[in-house]
């Protein structure tokens, strides 16, 4: 009787077979008790990715999913209803995990505490629950961005206090973009994956592992009509790129989707101080920490123009950074006009 010889299809199955928190544990090389967490706790926000994917592909079809809540958030942004549902999805999804005690949300002024998780649950989820809000009625992308780091002290006074430290705290980070297929993209600081949902499976399935950014790429990402709002330095940098060639355009409206493009393709995602909001508009704990996290495990760069994005320390939960982020070499441009325009400054007084 001859040997079994598995046939070629072996390596389709023996994919599939990859889930995320067997992936989870083979990244940390390890089955202790943090190991096992981080797979819970990965596998948790997989459960949200699917039941979030699942509201969107249906948003059109279903009551209460499109428009607005007539509510405003702490961040002064009218509420979507998916910016709500989004965020309950993951509180329950998270209040079963036992894993985790906190939850602090762009759409919740202060963290949400779980009481019942707190003696067990040494973890605080940061998240963006629908990045990208104004692309929902109009059926683009939109992504979840999601942070876990290790909470420190008792916090008995409810503050969070203890998460106002830098990014390079993170445990865990990545994020969902909802788009043609599903992808939840992760790094716990071991390399940068990507999973994609099979919906016929029901299961995210590895696709991608140890993405690497290029060292350069022909897109830059900025919101051109804040060109009047910019610094000089910002406006030289876009006057640059629009007289040299090799410099394409794209900008999706939604941070998750354009920083996307940029960790498979390269380039730069830029959303710099303006008038209006001299701190930029993104927020750091659960958008641009988690993103920087990522970069940086993916060999590229993330700046507030003036120092790392993961050497910032907040002052406060919903605290906003200027971001320039992606491909080494053009993170780096951007910050040669700023270092330029200091320079300029510094020899003026
Ligand atoms: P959110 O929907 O979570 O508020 O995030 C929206 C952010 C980010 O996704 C995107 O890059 C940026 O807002 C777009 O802002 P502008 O419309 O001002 O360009
Ligand atoms: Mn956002
Ligand atoms: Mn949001």
């Amino acid at each position: 009787m001859a040997d079994y010889q598995p046939a070629e299809t072996t390596f389709a199955v023996d994919r599939d077979c990859k889930t995320l928190s067997r992936h989870v544990l083979e990244q940390l090389q390890s089955f202790s008790p943090e190991a096992q967490d981080l797979s819970a706790l990965m596998n948790r926000i997989a459960l949200a990715g699917k039941l979030i994917a699942r509201h969107l592909s249906r948003a059109g079809l279903m009551e209460s999913v499109l428009g607005f809540t007539g509510d405003t958030n702490v961040q002064g942004e009218a509420v979507k209803k998916m910016d709500l549902y989004a965020n309950n999805v993951f509180i329950s999804v998270f209040k079963q995990s036992g894993l985790v005690c906190r939850l602090a949300s762009e759409e919740m002024e202060k963290p949400y505490y779980i009481p019942e998780n707190c003696p067990i649950g040494r973890y605080t989820l940061l998240y963006d629950p629908i990045d990208g809000s104004s692309n929902i009625d109009i059926n683009l992308n939109v992504g979840s961005i999601f942070s876990i780091r290790r909470q420190q002290g008792e916090d008995l006074d409810q503050t969070g206090a203890d998460l106002l430290q830098n990014g390079r705290q993170q445990l865990a980070a990545g994020y969902i973009l909802y788009g043609p297929s599903t992808v939840l993209v992760y790094s716990l600081g071991q390399g940068v994956h990507m999973f994609t949902l099979d919906p016929s499976l029901g299961e995210f399935i590895l696709s991608s592992e140890n993405i690497q950014v290029p060292s350069h790429g022909p897109t830059y990402s900025v919101n051109e009509g804040n060109f009047w709002q910019w610094e000089e330095s910002i406006r030289d940098f876009t006057r640059y790129v629009h007289r040299h060639e090799g410099y394409s355009a794209r900008y999706v409206g939604a941070l998750v989707a354009d920083f996307h493009r940029i960790l498979l393709q390269g380039g730069v995602f830029l959303y710099p101080g303006t008038v209006k909001k001299p701190e930029g508009k993104l927020r750091l704990l659960y958008e641009t920490a988690p993103l920087a996290f990522l970069i940086e495990q993916a060999g590229g760069k993330a700046s507030t123009g003036r120092e790392a994005i993961l050497e910032v320390i907040p002052q406060a939960i919903h605290q906003r950074t200027p971001l320039i982020i992606g491909s080494a070499e053009d993170v780096a441009l951007v910050e040669s006009f700023i270092q330029d325009h200091n320079h300029r400054r510094q020899r003026q007084q």
